[in-house]
């Protein structure tokens, strides 16, 4: 059974979340914001080239927890993309407990493509690739670029799904992009429990950020494993949180 979410359709055309009554992005520099707090904070798309000075294995694997409108992933798309050749082929894994239908995240990518048209190919791509609508607790792949351009998208409770990784890809992950709703809203995206898989999952060198700093998602990273920082925000957000699993 699809497990869509319940939207309200801003005059913006933004879509805005009934149950967990916030944004899932902001028409006014959400592009920007990604970059910002995801991209930049993981070292993206440096990390890209095959030249790179991290030193990684020669496959990228990117976490994100809460897909939403796949705006992050269109932004890794799009820049990976743009990175020139020689580069890494890149594995992105998220998870999802309410999957957009195609039909509203065509809707979406109406609006991105009046906000944003350097995204109209990733969200050409994406949008094809779409099915019509995706249960609970099932997977979603889909490569794109021969191979190179690798989504799974995991339609379920990010703990639960998560965890059921662990015996395939412990320490495998090199960056997550953590992007629930505000904690105070979401508190399921924010939990000990979800941090300690999370570190599990991930390596010496791993990266991470995330748009909130509240204290509580600093100290439960934290004890999980991960040194977290907080990093000036940007416009209107003072301050967010990027953080690394040191050996
Ligand atoms: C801020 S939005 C994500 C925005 C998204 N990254 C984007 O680019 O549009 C937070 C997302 O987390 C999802 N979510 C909330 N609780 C969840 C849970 N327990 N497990 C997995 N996903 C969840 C929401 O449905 C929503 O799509």
């Amino acid at each position: 059974m699809s497990n869509s979410p319940h939207i309200k359709w801003l005059a913006s055309g933004e879509p805005y979340s009934e149950q967990f009554q916030d944004y899932y992005f902001s028409t006014d520099g959400g592009l920007a914001e990604t970059e910002y707090v995801f991209l930049k904070q993981n070292k993206f798309p440096q990390r890209f080239a095959q030249s790179d000075e991290y030193q990684e294995t020669a496959l990228i694997k990117i976490g994100e927890t809460g897909f939403g409108t796949g705006l992050n992933f269109l932004v890794t798309l799009y820049h990976w993309l743009h990175t020139p050749e020689p580069k890494k082929p890149v594995h992105y894994m998220s998870v999802e407990k309410y999957p957009f239908s195609k039909v509203q995240l065509s809707r979406i990518y109406t609006l991105f493509s009046k906000q944003w048209p350097q995204l109209d190919e990733p969200c050409r791509l994406l949008l094809n690739a779409w099915p019509d609508s995706l249960s609970s607790q099932s997977v979603f792949e889909y490569s794109f670029f021969e191979q190179q351009f690798k989504l799974t998208l995991l339609s379920g409770d990010a703990q639960l799904e998560l965890s059921a990784l662990l015996p395939e890809h412990k320490h495998s992950f090199d960056a997550w992009y953590l992007d629930g709703f505000a904690p105070a809203r979401n508190p399921d995206m924010w939990q000990q429990g979800l941090f300690n898989t999370l570190y599990q999952l991930s390596k010496p060198g791993t990266t991470l950020s995330t748009f909130t700093a509240a204290g509580f998602v600093r100290r439960g990273l934290t004890h999980a494993g991960f040194t977290i920082n907080k990093v000036p925000g940007l416009g209107k957000k003072r301050e967010i949180l990027s953080g690394i699993y040191h050996n």
